[in-house]
């Protein structure tokens, strides 16, 4: 496996670091670059690090992962999110966004075939669960999965509701594990002392669909930005 950790001594330093690595990555790239990108508590740091900066390199933006049967309006969906905290502000209007009102009957199906026109993808940034999930790909999803719906898990759910401050929807729709491998580049952000086993897990274990977050061991071109207390685990 290609990867390579940077470790960031606080929250700011952790965005400054993605957000350069962020650039690193997808400033060579001569068309738009294509960049999957992630919500929830780890990137806060990131996308304020990015709405701080004059930089702003254009780039499609690419859907991770959304609740399922939201009207398109509310607030807690994380296209609405993400357009709010980075996709506005940076003023990037390329955006493959899932419709989570849509019936899955058509809406996966559309997903599948973008993803067979456009196979390209130049940079996935991502998160990772507790229990190893990437995007909602939670454990033993195959490593082979296309764009899906999902059903969280307790945990996963719990922590959702919490997150969210209301009762979410069980269902999601997911990139899957093949969409994201597609990625020239990834980078893993992760943040706090309750991702350092698991972090370790992916990163230094079994290569296994029980831990999602493993198949990063069968990318190129892998780059961790991590706190000490994420990395604590980690072997020496
Ligand atoms: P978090 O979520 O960044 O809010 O910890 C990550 C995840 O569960 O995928």
């Amino acid at each position: 496996m290609l990867y390579h950790i940077v470790q960031a001594s606080n929250d700011l330093d952790f965005g400054l670091k993605a957000k350069a690595a962020f650039y690193a990555a997808i400033c060579p790239i001569k068309d738009l670059p294509r960049v999957i990108l992630p919500t929830g508590n780890t990137p806060a740091p990131f996308y304020a690090a990015l709405r701080n900066d004059p930089t702003n390199k254009p780039f499609h933006y690419l859907q991770l992962d959304e609740y399922h049967g939201l009207s398109a309006d509310d607030p807690i969906l994380f296209s609405n999110w993400l357009a709010r905290d980075v996709l506005d502000p940076l003023n990037i209007t390329n955006r493959m966004i899932f419709n989570s009102a849509d019936d899955p009957a058509s809406e996966i199906p559309r997903i599948h075939q973008w993803y067979r026109e456009n196979s390209r993808v130049d940079l996935a940034v991502i998160s990772i669960g507790e229990n190893g999930h990437v995007g909602f790909n939670e454990p033993w999803t195959r490593f082979d999965s296309l764009a899906h719906m999902e059903e969280m898990t307790d945990q996963t759910w719990d922590t959702n509701c919490k997150y969210t401050g209301r009762e979410v929807p069980r269902k999601v729709i997911t990139l899957g594990m093949a969409e994201l491998k597609l990625a020239d580049q990834t980078i893993l952000l992760v943040r706090g002392e309750k991702k350092a086993k698991i972090l370790a897990d992916a990163l230094t274990g079994e290569i296994t669909p029980k831990v999602p977050a493993s198949y990063l061991q069968l990318q190129r071109n892998v780059i961790v930005i991590a706190d000490a207390a994420a990395l604590s685990r980690m072997p020496s």
